[in-house]
């Protein structure tokens, strides 16, 4: 479903990736793990049209997303795959990114009605049962400052799930919680796998990677490193930057 392909990505003079190769399939569950500033929310932000590169390709379902010096990069193609793109991949970042002066349910709503025409009363009762599905049915009228990080978090949740994705990208999406909150989010998003969306996360809980992922990749300098199902990655990794990288969250 997302195909990452000898994607070449620098910011001026810092190469971050050079030929970066990554298939996921649809329905899997891909953790991204490495040490801080390895690439994996710029490999995100690629992936979901937020960043572009010099060369290689992105793909999503039928749209393909070129490095700008690549033969096929073509301007017009390119915006309509990047407006495709965008639509079709939820994205959930560490630091919620609600709209402060919008409700729950006008967060939740702002991007169906506005960007994909749906009605209002559409988008209002599909708000509703996206915000039971994430536990927070009585928050409808709150406004973000109203509600604790784990909450925000679980609207921007809702709110990524509110344009029906076919995948979604998760950077960080607990690391800036208190610990009693983590479990909430991190059950949200269980659940959401369980129903088989295709989904990429970055994080650092590492039991969660273990129990839910059907991959996982470890970076370390922009490159994969080291690549398998969590049996393997997390009980016998070949590499000893993942080894070391791993006794540090395994203790
Ligand atoms: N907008 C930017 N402009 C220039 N350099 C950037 C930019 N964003 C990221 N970088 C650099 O690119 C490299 C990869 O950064 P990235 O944010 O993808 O790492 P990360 O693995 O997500 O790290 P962390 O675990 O700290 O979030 C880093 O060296 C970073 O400094
Ligand atoms: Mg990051």
């Amino acid at each position: 479903m997302i195909k990452i392909h000898n994607l070449l990505k620098q910011y001026n003079d810092l190469l971050v990736f050079n030929g970066l190769n990554l298939d996921i399939e649809k329905g899997s569950v891909v953790t991204v793990i490495g040490p801080s500033g390895s690439g994996k929310s710029t490999l995100l932000r690629c992936i979901n049209g937020l960043e572009s590169f010099q060369r290689g390709y992105v793909s999503v379902d039928d749209q393909i997303l070129y490095g700008i010096h690549e033969q096929d990069y073509r301007r017009e193609q390119e915006e309509r795959a990047l407006k495709n793109i965008r639509r079709r991949v939820g994205m959930v970042f560490q630091q919620f990114n609600l709209f402060p002066h919008m409700t729950v349910l006008q967060n939740i709503i702002e991007a169906p009605v506005y960007v994909l025409g749906m009605n209002q009363a559409e988008a209002e009762t599909q708000a509703l049962s996206l915000l039971r599905k994430v536990n927070l049915e009585g928050k409808v009228q709150s406004y973000p400052n109203q509600l604790s990080g784990g909450e925000q978090q679980r609207v921007a949740i809702a709110r990524a799930l509110a344009m029906s994705p076919v995948a979604m990208l998760f950077d960080e999406p607990t690391s800036s919680l208190d610990p009693e909150m983590i479990d909430d989010v991190l059950l949200v998003i269980k659940d959401l796998v369980s129903e088989g969306m295709t989904t990429v996360i970055v994080t650092h809980e590492m039991s969660f990677a273990r129990d839910v992922s059907t991959q996982v990749v470890f970076m370390d300098k922009g490159e994969i490193t080291e690549q398998g199902s969590p049996q393997d990655v997390f009980s016998y990794p070949k590499n000893d930057r993942t080894r070391t990288f791993l006794s540090r969250f395994m203790r």
